[in-house]
């Protein structure tokens, strides 16, 4: 099928409540993606927008034609500075600036070199101090739950341990975890929908959090001992060293691609299982046996990361589009994991599913997911934890009362109201 339809505004229109992150477009883009499937590239004013999987597929891995650096240069980011007052264009630029130092924001040698340094600190010492406190931290957070008679499982476990993970990653102290996770949703805001209160808030709380992680840093140099990650990205030879402001958005792209993609993933996963509750009953059946069929399949259903941005950097056809050099492109990354040709009945959750891998929820290419073993290592503990000890959890609200917030990037449950049930000894 072609992709060059004329534009319509009823699809305009759903895509820029999409990309306004309203409330209602973020709880349900399901229809919204089939549509654009059915479609196909899609020009939307400035920007083409990108949903079938082999579309998908074939931009993220070709990195000749197409940048990561979307945030900077090309349709979208100039039609924006356009409207902007000379101040708020600083403020455009000066964020801009720090985000050309981010490791999925860079192309060609710079991404190779900031690559190979975070590689090497993701080392098998640092992935099994995570292994271990994975397991306390989800205990804690479910202990606390039932001491507390708590009932919003979202708001007492999953939105917590991402976040304290990525702080134990990071050697931050977890009673600082609230104040990371303030920067974090301000400078989250901002993912490219042109809102400038939006842009000039993240400015301030990138301004706020890169002081706090310069301190960090600086408390790190008097500890020569200090053996965490980020004493290793420090201490990295010569020739890979860090500068000062690279080690800033080494921290931060850590903190925000960990914590608010793990945080979807177990949250909305939850609200998953738990609105389907067949799926639960054979998890339940041989939880050890089905954990990493079930953890493949909720990575594919939710897709933690609903979107991501390219611009083209040479002429490029996709389908019967012809796109100029410069052109902002969104890739729905949540709409290319349930493109029917490739997944049978795409909207079903499924965790005997055999063909969830294909899933494009890690990216793929150059820039894959470098914290996959994490994500994963949080998924199971997790979901293995809840059905050992609280097999009869349930919700206690109607799935569709759920809301989420969050933004057209990361969609995350605002609440989950459950009855643990009667729970086994933890
Ligand atoms: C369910 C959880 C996660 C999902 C769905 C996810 C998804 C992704 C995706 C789609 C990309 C590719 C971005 C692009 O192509 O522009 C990416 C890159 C990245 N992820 Fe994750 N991620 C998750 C968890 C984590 C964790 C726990 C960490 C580390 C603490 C992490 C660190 C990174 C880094 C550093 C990159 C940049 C890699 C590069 O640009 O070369 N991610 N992630």
């Amino acid at each position: 099928m072609g992709g060059d339809f004329a534009p319509s505004a009823d699809t305009d229109e759903r895509l820029s409540a999409l990309i306004q992150s309203h409330p209602d477009a973020i709880k349900s883009p399901f229809a919204l993606y089939q549509h654009m499937l059915s479609r196909g590239a899609y020009r939307w004013g400035e920007t083409v927008v990108v949903s079938r999987m082999e579309d998908v597929r074939k931009i993220l891995w070709d990195h000749k034609n197409y940048s990561n650096r979307a945030h900077a240069i090309g349709s979208r980011p100039d039609a924006f500075r356009a409207r902007l007052r000379p101040h708020e264009l600083q403020a455009f630029d000066e964020l801009t600036a720090f985000e050309e130092l981010i490791i999925s924001r860079t192309d060609g040698d710079q991404h190779q070199r900031l690559r190979a340094i975070v590689h090497r600190a993701f080392n098998p010492q640092a992935i099994a101090t995570l292994e271990e406190l994975v397991g306390v931290f989800t205990r804690q957070l479910f202990d606390d739950m039932v001491a507390s008679g708590a009932t919003d499982i979202a708001s007492a476990v999953t939105r917590n341990l991402p976040v304290m993970m990525i702080c134990a990653l990071l050697n931050v102290p977890q009673s600082e975890a609230p104040l990371i996770q303030g920067w974090s949703a301000r400078i989250g805001k901002n993912r490219g929908q042109g809102v400038v209160a939006d842009l000039m808030d993240a400015h301030d709380a990138l301004m706020e959090f890169r002081d706090y992680v310069r301190e960090k840093i600086e408390l790190l140099r008097l500890d020569p001992k200090s053996t965490n990650l980020v004493s290793t990205l420090m201490g990295a030879s010569d020739e890979e060293r860090l500068s000062e402001d690279e080690l800033v958005a080494m921290v931060l792209i850590l903190l925000f691609a960990g914590a608010d993609t793990t945080k979807a993933l177990l949250g909305n996963g939850t609200h998953v299982f738990l609105s389907n509750p067949d799926q639960w009953r054979l998890f339940l059946a041989d939880s050890q046996g089905r954990l990493g069929g079930a953890t493949d399949e909720l990575i594919r259903y939710i897709a933690p990361v609903q979107t991501l941005w390219r611009v083209t950097t040479a002429p490029v056809r996709i389908q019967d589009l012809e796109v100029e050099p410069g052109t902002t492109i969104l890739l729905l990354m949540g709409a290319a994991n349930r493109d029917p040709a490739v997944f049978e009945e795409p909207d079903r959750f499924d965790i005997t599913r055999e063909e969830s891998r294909p899933h494009v929820s890690f990216g793929f290419g150059t820039h894959f997911c470098l914290g996959t073993h994490l994500a994963q290592m949080e998924c199971r503990a997790y979901f293995g934890e809840l059905a050992t000890r609280f097999p009869e959890v349930k919700l206690t609200q109607d799935p569709d009362s759920v809301t989420f917030g969050g933004n057209i990037q990361f969609r995350t449950v605002t609440g989950l109201q459950v009855a643990l049930g009667a729970g086994r000894s933890g």
